[in-house]
């Protein structure tokens, strides 16, 4: 096949695939290598590796027939009712199996449900920053998105208010809202009590559906829990969604929806698969029913916390005066806001020369912006790893002003 072969059958792809782009074949082992305060990446000395062997050996055992075959499209039913306990324990949640919908990850759940919703065209509100993965989904879906700032308590009512009120004055009901109210990625604030009772307000005022995004709740490591907008809301608005990526491993491929049954009911058809990993779910039930994942989350909620403070600490010791930061209670993030006269594309080459790796801010942004603002992850990389990545990027910052 000659190479005009090729640009002929790829004039065949979809429009979706064509703002989809080309993929960048990512690995996480190339982190392994290099100082990681790029990812979302679980920190990888912490995996349960022992613990999900007994989990797999034990679910072979008991259930091997059904675990190793196709499953209940719905998800498998003994993680079902290890969900609604966990759920209602650390989440504050009560659900029956009708409101829930075990998928391949968050990150599928999300596409499944703005998929649900939208057609291109469509607009969505959305927090900016927000995490990439949402970034990439919503423009392969090729909606409109409109973008509400968050400040230190979570997303900004305020604006969003006046997004909603203007976008329904001009005729465009907004689809959906995103957001991600715990320890938010990238910016690493938590929306207050108050202001989720006004965004469930708003929504059920104008019938928007809301997506709470809450893949960092369990990993809270000061402070007290605030209600999940699904636990507030009594109009049926909210969808929850989360993860056993950040407090098992992201391996797994393993998330859940929680919603009203009529919306589960549409997600589920429109999920490709079927059933998700029923092998892989019977492990994670075994997991939870032996109450290794109570424990293991208390040592994740250790571990961050020292990771935390490593990179408080390596940020007050190095950072120039005029770059702030934000100080989560809980999650994986540290959002910088470098000082005016330096953006992330000047300091970018320094870095990977030194072999340190950091997200621009321009990657939570829908339509341009963050050029001055780097998202920090604490959770990949070791203590002694955060202090020196953190070195380095305060030095490439004084290095960028002097050459300006
Ligand atoms: C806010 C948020 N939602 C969803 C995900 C994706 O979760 P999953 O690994 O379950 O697809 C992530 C992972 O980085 C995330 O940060």
């Amino acid at each position: 096949m000659t190479t005009t072969d090729i640009e002929r059958l790829e004039q065949l792809f979809s429009q979706k695939s064509n703002r989809a782009g080309q993929a960048r074949f990512t690995n996480p082992r190339a982190s392994g290598e290099k100082i990681a305060l790029s990812s979302g990446f679980p920190d990888p000395r912490s995996m349960p590796k022992a613990d999900m062997a007994e989990s797999m050996r034990l679910a072979l055992e008991k259930d091997g027939e059904w675990a190793l075959q196709y499953g209940a499209n719905r998800g498998y039913d003994r993680l079902l009712e290890q969900l609604r306990i966990k759920l209602k324990r650390d989440q504050g949640i009560e659900c029956t199996d009708e409101n829930l919908l075990i998928v391949s990850g968050a990150g599928q759940g999300l596409a499944i449900i703005a998929e649900t919703f939208c057609d291109p065209g469509d607009v969505i509100i959305s927090e900016e920053p927000t995490w990439m993965g949402a970034v990439r989904h919503f423009r392969n879906l090729g909606v409109d998105v409109e973008t509400v700032a968050v400040d230190a308590g979570g997303t900004r009512v305020d604006a969003l208010t006046e997004t909603v009120e203007r976008l329904i004055a001009a005729g465009r009901h907004p689809k959906l809202i995103y957001t991600i109210p715990n320890f938010q990625n990238p910016a690493g604030v938590t929306t207050t009590l108050e202001r989720r009772k006004q965004i469930i307000e708003l929504a059920r005022t104008h019938t928007i559906p809301v997506i709470e995004d809450d893949a960092y709740s369990d990993l809270r490591f000061r402070g007290e829990r605030v209600e999940t907008m699904y636990q507030l809301d009594t109009s049926g608005m909210v969808i929850y969604l989360s993860t056993f990526s950040k407090i098992i491993g992201a391996g797994l491929r393993l998330g859940w929806i929680v919603a009203q049954p009529r919306f589960i009911n549409a997600f589920a058809a429109l999920k490709p698969e079927g059933g998700t990993s029923p092998f892989v779910s019977a492990a994670v039930s075994e997991f939870c029913a032996s109450g290794t994942l109570v424990e293991h989350i208390g040592e994740l909620r250790s571990v961050y916390a020292g990771r935390h403070a490593a990179m408080l600490e390596a940020l007050g010791n190095h950072m120039p005066d005029d770059v702030t930061w934000t100080d989560p209670d809980g999650g994986f993030f540290v959002w910088v806001t470098l000082p005016d006269d330096v953006t992330v594309s000047q300091i970018t080459p320094g870095l990977q020369e030194k072999g340190v790796d950091v997200s621009p801010g321009t990657m939570f942004h829908f339509h341009g912006g963050g050029e001055n603002a780097v998202r920090l992850s604490y959770s990949f990389a070791d203590e002694g790893q955060i202090n020196t990545g953190v070195k380095v990027l305060a030095d490439e910052i004084a290095a960028a002003r002097s050459r300006s």
